[in-house]
């Protein structure tokens, strides 16, 4: 007698496409209907709704599908299109965490690897695969743009920086026992991945601000610029326009480490070229 496999899909999309229920119809015809507001072109809320069909099925469904192509005026074929071109869409059912191991580069020689292969051993499953109580989907990410706290590991989006193989075991025992567990930059505690995908569409959980956005690691090259009196292009411009921006030294401080991110070319001026052969005649 074998035992039960894990789900393993590499596919196309799961078919599923019994409809929604009447009050889950009502509910998403209302959301959906806040969604497509924030767009002039109504087929710009595309990527958004994915993600709100992600939040209620937990995955792109067939149904989800017809939804936004019907909502949108949009063929299936353009909605799976882009349902199948983006890693955030998942093709099957997920897990309530979706624990990424980056294996990038970086990330990858200083133990990346290591850390996904004893992952994967230890759960059970390999890349895109859940296991069989629902909880885990294993997954190999590309940069995380975290490269600083290399190795770097994700659950639902949120950072668990500086890992191990053994802290990454720990912290899937932990989600699978159903522990609270928090991320180290980022809110105090992991949400499911339908609430995350809920989020992702434009309804806000008020936690974006939660914990430290950036990290002593993140902030040692603008610390180190205002040691040395370094500035940007454009800090000086700003300054006589009078901008009342931050410089990018300024950023070095509180405001960053609690994740603020302003941009200093408020103006948005095209770049100075380079004089060619033909201006100068
Ligand atoms: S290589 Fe892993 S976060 Fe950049």
């Amino acid at each position: 007698m074998f035992a039960e496999p894990p789900i393993r899909y590499l596919t196309a999309l799961h078919a599923s496409e019994e409809p929604y229920p009447e009050d889950v119809l009502a509910q998403l015809n209302a959301d959906a209907a806040q969604v497509v507001a924030r767009y002039p072109e109504k087929r710009s809320a595309l990527l958004p709704l994915l993600h709100l069909i992600q939040s209620v099925d937990g995955y792109v469904t067939g149904r989800g599908v017809h939804f936004c192509a019907d909502l949108l005026d949009l063929t299936t074929a353009e909605v799976s299109g882009v349902a199948t071109f983006y890693t955030q869409y998942k093709r099957h059912p997920n897990g309530v965490y979706n624990v990424g191991v980056c294996t990038n580069t970086l990330c990858a020689i200083m133990g990346g690897d290591q850390i996904f292969e004893e992952l994967s051993e230890h759960l059970g499953i390999g890349h895109d695969e859940t296991t069989e109580d629902g909880k885990i989907t294993l997954e190999r990410l590309e940069c995380n743009a975290a490269c600083d706290f290399a190795p770097v590991m994700m659950v639902n989006w949120e950072f668990f920086d500086n890992q191990t193989p053994e802290s990454g075991k720990e912290l899937v025992d932990r989600l699978r026992s159903g522990e609270e567990v928090a991320s180290t930059r980022g809110p105090s505690s992991v949400r499911s991945f339908k609430h995350v995908s809920r989020v992702l569409a434009g309804f806000p959980d008020g936690l974006a601000d939660e914990g430290v956005g950036a990290g002593p690691a993140s902030v040692e090259g603008t610390k180190l610029a205002r040691e040395k009196g370094w500035t940007a292009p454009g800090d000086g411009d700003d300054q006589q326009r009078g901008s009342t921006s931050p410089s990018a030294a300024d950023q070095a401080g509180e405001g960053l480490e609690r994740g603020r991110h302003d941009s200093t070319n408020v103006a948005n001026e095209a770049d100075e070229l380079p004089e060619t052969k033909e201006d100068g005649q």
